[in-house]
Order: C-alpha cells, then structure tokens, then sequence
C-alpha cells in the first residue's frame, strides 16, 4: 500500500475541502493517506486582524522529517500574488536535509490550488515545481485525460487546472468548491494514488471505493455570494441512503461554515 501525505496550508478552509476530497479518492484505490498542514507562520494578532477560523484540530502539523515516511505527497497551496504562500516555502526551506540526503529523490507529487479569482492559478503551482526538481521528484500532473468533461465545463467559474485540482474562493472568500471542483479533485486523488504505486511499485490493497462528495451531495455552492454561500454550507442537505432506504442528512463541516463566513481576501 502506498503512503500517501497530502500536505496542506488553508486559512480559510478552501485547500482543506479539497484535500479531503482528493483523500477520498486515494482512499478508493486501497492506498493510505493522512493529511497534514504546514505550519504558521504569521502572528495571532494578524490571523485575528484576517478573521483566520482556528485551524483542523484533525489535521496535524508536518516537519520536515516526517516525509521519510510517506512514499508520495500531494501538495495544496492557495495563491498569494500568482505564488505560493511564505508559510509553505517556509516548509520547503526545512527540507534542505532530506535534499541532501536524497530523501525525497523519484518520490511522486502531485499539487493542487485555490485561488480567490483564478488570477495565478496555474503560475503558483509551477512556482513549487523548482523544489520539486532540486529534490529529483516526479511531478505528476492532473492532466486531461480523465477530467476533460470537467475542465472543459465553462458553465462555471472553473478552479482546476490540467496542473492540478483548484477551487475559486471569490473575493471575499465565500464561495465553495463546486460539485466540479470536487469531482476533480477526488479524480485527482483516485488517480495520483494509482500512478505513485506504479512509479514505486508498492501493489495496492483494493479497498471499498467512497464516493466523492461531488456524487453523494448536492452542488455545494457555485457562483453564489456570500449569504448565499453561507446558506448552502449551514442548510442541511439530505440525501437517500442506499443501504437502509432512509433519509440522512449532512451537516455542514468546519471547513465549510468558515469558508462560508470568511471575509478577506482581494
Ligand atoms: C496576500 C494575498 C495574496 C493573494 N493573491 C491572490 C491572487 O493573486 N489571485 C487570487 O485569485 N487570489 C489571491 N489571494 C486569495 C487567496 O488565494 C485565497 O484567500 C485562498 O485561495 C483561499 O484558500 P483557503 O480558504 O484555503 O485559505 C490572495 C490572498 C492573500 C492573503
């Protein structure tokens, strides 16, 4: 079974959202994955002047050193000015003992965004790809293989890239990964994990596939404002259950009300 770590920096929630849908499509293919964030790297006092919600008490924060224990990452990193985040280059600086090392050498990753408008979607991953080739890993993009329909899908304001799943959080932060979004980025998941056990050659454990949130719930919220976010993030939404023919409803997860409520962001 290959481990994976999708290694996470999220303020507002967005990139969290994701991860847990491309966790979910790695989870389908049989393989491990476990989600960390990057630390923090700015004040209380500024996240407090941003509004930043506490972050995922279920995600822990990654060093440096517990790469070596994963045979691939996925790394989701929210635009700042077309870049990515000083709180992840700060990560990538602690890495200069696994460079040296080798550590990381021909270990797969795979990347994805968020961007308030799109501006620098694609330009932000790329930035992250120098440390990936000073490291010797292999990039592995999303391409268009297996998500053409999706990114081809013009109907909405579209957060992926070939480069990799995306989201648009809207200016003002409150916009949620559409039902599109998701389905990408648990393709992403389903996909990158498939590849990395090639590439490392760890056979799979086929375990029972989960469905993506894209095709279990309701369209989270494309195109909407803020109330309008916010509301279908809090609105419980129900859903048949297969197995027992009854209604079960969903709760709205942290991720969600705080990227509905969020304020921010250009
Ligand atoms: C300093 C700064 C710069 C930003 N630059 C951009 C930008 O160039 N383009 C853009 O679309 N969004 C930009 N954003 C918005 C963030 O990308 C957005 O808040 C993020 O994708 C939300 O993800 P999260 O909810 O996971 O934190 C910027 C935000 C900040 C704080």
């Amino acid at each position: 079974m290959v481990k994976i770590a999708i290694i996470t920096y999220s303020v507002y929630g967005h990139i969290t959202l994701l991860a847990r849908e491309i966790a979910k499509g790695i989870e389908s293919t049989g393989n491990e994955v476990s989600i960390f964030r990057v630390a923090e790297t700015l004040s209380q006092e500024v996240l407090d002047q941003i509004h930043a919600p506490p972050p995922p008490k279920d995600i822990p924060v990654i060093s440096a050193d517990d790469l070596k224990n994963y045979d691939a990452f996925i790394i989701g990193i929210p635009t700042r000015f077309g870049n990515a985040p000083a709180q992840i280059t700060n990560f990538f600086d602690s890495t200069g003992g696994l460079w040296a090392s080798g550590a990381l050498y021909h270990k797969p990753v795979g990347l994805f965004t968020s961007t308030s408008s799109g501006g620098g979607k694609e330009t932000t991953l790329r930035s992250a790809l120098s440390w990936v080739t000073h490291q010797g890993m292999l990039y592995v993009p999303l391409g268009y293989a297996k998500v053409f329909g999706e990114l081809a899908d013009i109907s909405a304001n579209q957060g992926a890239t070939p480069w990799g799943a995306g989201t648009i959080a809207g200016p003002d932060g409150s916009r949620l990964p559409t039902k599109n979004d998701l389905k990408i980025a648990y393709t992403q998941g389903e996909e990158f994990a498939n590849v990395s056990a090639k590439l490392t050659g760890v056979p799979a454990t086929k375990a029972p596939a989960k469905k993506s949130a894209a095709e279990s719930t309701t369209e989270a919220a494309a195109g909407t404002t803020t109330g309008a976010a916010a509301a279908a993030a809090t609105t419980e939404v129900k859903k048949a259950d297969a197995a027992t023919a009854k209604p079960v409803e969903k709760k709205a997860t942290p991720e969600e009300k705080s990227a509905a409520k969020c304020c921010v962001i250009m």
